[in-house]
């Protein structure tokens, strides 16, 4: 890894990925500069010597923000992250995940930032996969308008590297799960259990619950972000474990950390789902120095320990399953 940047704008960085991801950029005595309209933001404080601009990424006034801080690098993680909200509003998410990623990208060109990367989806843009894990070179078929949107995104980074000189590189994560994201949502099967079990709701499998994910844990996407910032790897990199877990085997892994009395109550899937996915990342560990280290065990525990120093008086472990509390279910998981 070179030196690397030194002025970095994390764009969506009150976000989930993006909180952890400022805060190890931070500790690596970087200057950070995030613009996030907090629509979404996870409510975790940034770090002291990160400044926050509230603008819309699609907006003049994010551009004139760009242009003042003159990034040495952008790491552009806004996007509109709901596959079902995609499906139900195609153009509203392809006007923040098209448009603002065009916005961002004519941006970087303009005030001579040098280096783009995008946080792009590997469980998202290759559909149903003919090989698990799928490695990068295998060819996209997202089945979802966020899907697509992802590698539409993706295509404009390619002509943004060959006609305006940028160096761009889109980061494929996997499922990522973590401390601070969104269990009130439609998506996060990790998020959504832990919130579930905390309130004292039954979790909700969907389908048999033997399909597949890749979970990978955001701190050390967090990490991969910054290695990727001391690249110079261009083109698309999965960022995930390689390993696939069944969502039933993570929702009993949760289900033990509670010590939750009950049983998983089982939902319909969701039609067009894909069943199985998983990344191969021999790449990302060949061009980024990179692997994931947690493994899912510790991830969740961390996380579900997270989700109960966070909730209001939470539920004592054990006691859940008879309380019926909390917000109402979430229309949908993942
Ligand atoms: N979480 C995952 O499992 C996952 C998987 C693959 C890819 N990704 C991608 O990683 C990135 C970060 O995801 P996340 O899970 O942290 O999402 P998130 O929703 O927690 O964070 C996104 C942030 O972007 C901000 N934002 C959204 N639209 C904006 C706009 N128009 N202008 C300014 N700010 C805006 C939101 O306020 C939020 O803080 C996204 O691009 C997402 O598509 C996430």
């Amino acid at each position: 890894m070179s030196g690397g940047p030194r002025r970095v704008l994390v764009t969506g960085g009150a976000g989930f990925i993006g909180v952890h991801t400022v805060r190890r950029l931070a500790a690596e005595g970087l200057k950070v500069l995030v613009i996030d309209d907090l629509r979404h933001a996870c409510g975790e404080p940034l770090p002291g010597a990160a400044d926050i601009e509230a603008v819309d990424i699609t907006s003049a006034a994010a551009t004139a923000v760009v242009g003042r801080f003159r990034p040495d690098a952008i790491l552009h993680l806004a996007a509109q992250g709901g596959v079902s909200r995609s499906v139900r509003d195609p153009a509203g998410d392809a006007m923040v995940n098209v448009v603002g990623t065009v916005t961002m990208l004519r941006a970087s060109a303009d005030a001579g930032c040098p280096r783009f990367i995008f946080a792009s989806s590997g469980g998202a843009i290759y559909g149903r996969a003919p090989r698990i894990p799928t490695p990068e070179r295998t060819s996209p078929a997202p089945l979802s308008p966020y899907g697509a949107a992802k590698l539409a995104a993706e295509g404009y980074l390619g002509m943004f590297e060959r006609s305006f000189g940028l160096s761009t590189l889109a980061l494929r994560y996997s499922n990522v799960y973590g401390p601070f994201q969104d269990g009130t949502g439609e998506a996060g099967v990790v998020a959504i259990t832990c919130e579930r079990l905390l309130s004292g709701r039954p979790p909700e499998i969907r389908g048999d619950g033997q399909q597949t994910r890749d979970f990978v844990f955001v701190e050390d996407v967090a990490e991969a972000n910054l290695h990727a910032l001391r690249s110079d790897a261009r083109g698309t990199i999965n960022i995930g474990t390689g390993i696939a877990s069944s969502v039933r085997i993570v929702v009993d892994e949760l289900i033990t950390l509670a010590a939750y009395a009950g049983t998983s109550s089982i939902v319909d899937g969701r039609p067009g789902e894909v069943r199985d996915t998983a990344l191969d990342v021999t790449r990302a560990a060949k061009r980024l120095s990179w692997v994931a280290r947690t493994a899912v065990r510790d991830g969740l525990s961390q996380t579900f320990e997270s989700f109960r120093q966070r909730t209001p008086a939470s539920i004592p472990a054990g006691a859940g399953a008879a309380a019926g509390l909390g917000r109402e279910p979430p229309a949908e998981s993942e």
